[in-house]
């Protein structure tokens, strides 16, 4: 009891730091645009500081996140809007924008991870992350198509796959499909518990999906911000599907979610966490005004995300962190 004990003490020391980040948890995200030639890159108006890369400008920016430490990318194709289609085909295209770029970046870094986004909102006219039968997404033809955009990333050279849909029975359908055409090594990071979130707001112009919805919302397939229970329910199938690495998404306003995920399964498996396209533009917008310290508030949210329980940290502010940790600023 005071005045023989006192917290302040120890306050002073980074020895009884119980958290901290490493260059080692963190994913970049990286948008390939396909229409962007040579070694272009065209800025994210809702997203500060974010580009989208022609493919020769994403192996440069890989490249320099490689040397910044960062050991793993995860990668969003964005097709030409008129390859568009109902059925989002080129989704699993060959020479698709996101199978070119696997390749390119494979090629000259071999060790890096490379992760895929799969799903279809990027490459259907009507922006859903399915296909559509009588005016919904249909969660059953939809599986077809999944398991085949896998195996044309983990032929491109994906390490790991990470379907992004929410379309129950995804993992064991692409897991399945990944077996059976000999891809056993492919990984899949499942984005899990999923939830429909308007935080997706400056992603959707940055990736070109969805934003421009021809009907309906997301909610019968991403999850209910109300839900936790859920969430548990969510993870658990998905394990038991075949998921190597489990997601909640968003992840500042869900910290509670990643706390039950992770006091749940993790011992389990890694739980990954995304930090999102609005927790980033909410950091960036508010700093830019001087509101917000920019780093401070990020490094708080990125050591949040983390003390709640997430393992590795998908994030917009991948390159800015790695560069603090280096000077040891947190
Ligand atoms: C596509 C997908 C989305 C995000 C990642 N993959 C958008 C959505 O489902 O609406 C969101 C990423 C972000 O906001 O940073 N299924
Ligand atoms: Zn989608």
């Amino acid at each position: 009891m005071f005045p023989r004990v006192r917290l302040r003490r120890l306050r002073r020391w980074r020895l009884i730091k119980e958290t901290q980040i490493s260059v080692d948890d963190l994913i970049l995200p990286v948008f390939i645009d396909e229409t962007i030639e040579g070694i272009g890159k065209r800025p994210v108006e809702s997203m500060p500081g974010q580009y989208r890369f022609s493919i020769e400008s994403a192996v440069e920016e890989v490249s320099e996140a490689e040397s910044l430490g960062i050991k793993s990318v995860l990668l969003f194709g964005i097709p030409a809007p008129e390859s568009k289609d109902e059925n989002g085909s080129g989704a699993y295209k060959k020479e698709g924008v996101i199978q070119r770029a696997v390749r390119a970046i494979k090629k000259e870094h071999e060790d890096l991870v490379v992760i895929t986004d799969l799903c279809l909102c990027e490459y259907t006219s009507h922006g859903h992350c399915g296909l559509i039968e009588n005016g919904i997404v249909a969660n059953d033809p939809t599986l077809e198509v999944l398991g085949r955009i896998a195996v044309s990333h983990a032929e491109a050279g994906a390490d790991i796959v990470a379907p992004s849909g929410m379309i129950d029975g995804m993992v064991k359908a692409i897991r399945e499909e990944l077996d059976s055409t000999g891809f056993t090594d492919t990984a899949i990071m499942s984005y899990a518990a999923k939830y429909n979130s308007a935080l997706y707001g400056p992603f959707r112009e940055a990736a070109d999906s969805g934003f421009n919805h021809k009907f309906g919302d997301r909610s019968s397939y991403q999850m209910d911000f109300s839900n936790a229970r859920e969430a548990l329910r969510e993870i658990e199938l998905d394990i038991a599907e075949g998921a190597d690495i489990v997601m909640v998404k968003p992840a500042i306003f869900y910290l509670d979610i990643i706390y039950r995920v992770s006091a749940s399964f993790g011992f389990n498996l890694p739980l990954a966490a995304y930090n999102v396209s609005g927790e980033y533009s909410m950091i960036t917008t508010a700093s830019e005004k001087g509101y917000l310290n920019r780093e401070e508030v990020m490094m708080e949210g990125l050591v949040a995300i983390k003390r709640a329980g997430a393992d590795l940290i998908i994030t917009y502010f991948a390159k800015e962190a790695a560069k603090l940790l280096s000077r040891n600023r947190i």
